[in-house]
């Protein structure tokens, strides 16, 4: 909004206000675009931290990693920021919900197994649940480290 009020005065204040505005855009386009699925109970044992029920803490959402954020292992502990964005079918994403996920396990070798293997993230069902309809197999999210 700001980068359009820019434009349309277009003299040299509203220049430097422009270029302000274009930093800003830049900024929020440093969330990822990429798709999730859903696992299933089962979760455990985990690639990281093996058996210890303790990784799940209460009222606290996981999922496990795709291989583009896995990360060697590093992974392990990061909380990401997580909004569905689109879907194939409509009404799938629920509308401005955003989660928080830690992450516990990579999917490549979870024991049980993602709805979709390629995706970047893999949610647990109450996590996928929240920001979709938990029927779809996968969406597109935004994802950012939080
Ligand atoms: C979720 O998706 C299924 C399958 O597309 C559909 O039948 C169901 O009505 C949807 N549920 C909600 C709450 O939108």
């Amino acid at each position: 909004m700001c980068f359009l009020a820019g434009i349309s005065k277009g003299s040299t204040p509203q220049l430097f206000s422009l270029c302000l505005c274009l930093l800003l855009l830049a900024r929020l386009s440093c969330a990822d675009i990429g798709t999730a699925s859903q696992y299933t109970d089962p979760y455990l044992p985990t690639a990281c931290h093996g058996s210890n029920e303790a990784q799940f803490q209460s009222s606290e959402l996981f999922g496990s990693a795709g291989e583009a954020i896995w990360d060697n292992g590093e992974a392990c502990g990061r909380l990401y920021s997580v909004q569905c964005i689109s879907a194939s079918d409509p009404n799938t994403c629920i509308p401005d919900q955003i989660i928080h996920v830690r992450i516990v396990d990579r999917s490549l070798t979870s024991v049980s197994r993602p709805s979709r293997e390629d995706a970047a993230l893999v949610l647990s069902t109450t996590a996928f649940g929240i920001i979709a309809n938990s029927s779809a197999t996968f969406i597109t999210i935004q994802f950012i480290r939080a």
